[in-house]
């Protein structure tokens, strides 16, 4: 990549599960940097909440893409790549949470898990490797992990094992794309606010616990980690290639006080 940071906002990220939380908040943060974004759910109409100034929106392109459908994949990146500029980044999003106890939970809701999280991952990263290659400049693809990759978290078999496939899927592409000008990084956050979570955050033993159990005394804001992820993107990511980047406050490297 050239170090002028003009540079990296040429070229059209792709951002899978850009409707609402994380996704959306990444979304916006890359448009405010004056990169444009192609935003990719299943409804394709966008952001779900909060209007963006029409600034913004003039950089946000609305796709339909499921991520578990290959074709739908496959027929939204190229639709971005027609664009001008081309596809240059990939952010895999799109992520599901399924808790329950391992002894009664299904495969079919295992495989769902594994569907969206890690082959639908995988999926958008093959689709988009040709335009991501053909970028003269460098290239890149953020998966979106999970700290829980590397916990013991009971009810959440199928989602811990998710991201820590993720986590290798991100080592593997990294080491294989390297010489194709695509860096692959993995950023794992801790507990978000988003929908996914605000049930579980909003009990008040939970915020109990995490005033007590985590480092920064809270989770973290949707906004805080789109931040982050954004301006990953303004620099050069080629010595941080097949990495895995907790995002968690000291959640997990903390072993907590009696
Ligand atoms: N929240 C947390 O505490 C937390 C912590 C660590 C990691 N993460 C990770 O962060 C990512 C975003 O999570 P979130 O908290 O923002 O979840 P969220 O609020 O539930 O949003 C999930 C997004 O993924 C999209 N999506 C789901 N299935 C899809 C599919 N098959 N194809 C395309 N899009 C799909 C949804 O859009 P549609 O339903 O409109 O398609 C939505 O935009 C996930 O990978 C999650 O595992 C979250």
């Amino acid at each position: 990549m050239t170090s002028a940071n003009s540079a990296y906002t040429d070229g059209i990220v792709a951002v899978t599960g850009a409707s609402r939380g994380l996704g959306a908040e990444i979304a916006m943060a890359l448009a405010e940097r004056g990169f444009t974004v192609g935003c990719l759910s299943r409804k394709g109409i966008g952001l779900e909440q909060g209007e963006p100034s029409e600034g913004l929106k003039k950089r946000m392109i609305n796709l339909a893409c499921d991520v578990t459908d290959e074709a739908s994949i496959a027929a939204a990146l190229a639709e971005l790549d027609g664009r001008e500029g081309g596809l240059r980044y990939l952010i895999n999003n799109a992520g599901i949470h399924l808790l329950g106890a391992s002894r009664d939970f299904s495969n079919d809701d295992f495989r769902q898990v594994l569907e969206t999280n890690v082959i639908g991952a995988f999926a958008a990263a093959r689709a988009a490797y040709p335009y991501l290659r053909a970028q003269s400049h460098g290239s890149a693809i953020i998966n979106i992990g999970s700290f829980f990759d590397r916990l013991a978290t009971p009810h959440n078999t199928a989602y811990s094992a998710s991201k820590a496939a993720l986590g290798a899927m991100n080592r593997c592409l990294a080491a294989e794309w390297a010489k194709d000008g695509i860096s692959v990084v993995n950023v794992a956050p801790g507990y978000i606010d988003t929908d996914i979570a605000r049930d579980y955050l909003a009990q008040d033993e939970v915020k109990a616990y995490f005033a007590r159990r985590v480092p920064i005394g809270r989770p973290s804001q949707s906004e805080e980690v789109a931040d982050f992820t954004a301006r990953l993107l303004q620099g050069d990511l080629t010595l941080l290639t097949g990495e895995t980047i907790y995002v968690d406050g000291g959640h997990s490297i903390d072993h907590g006080r009696v």
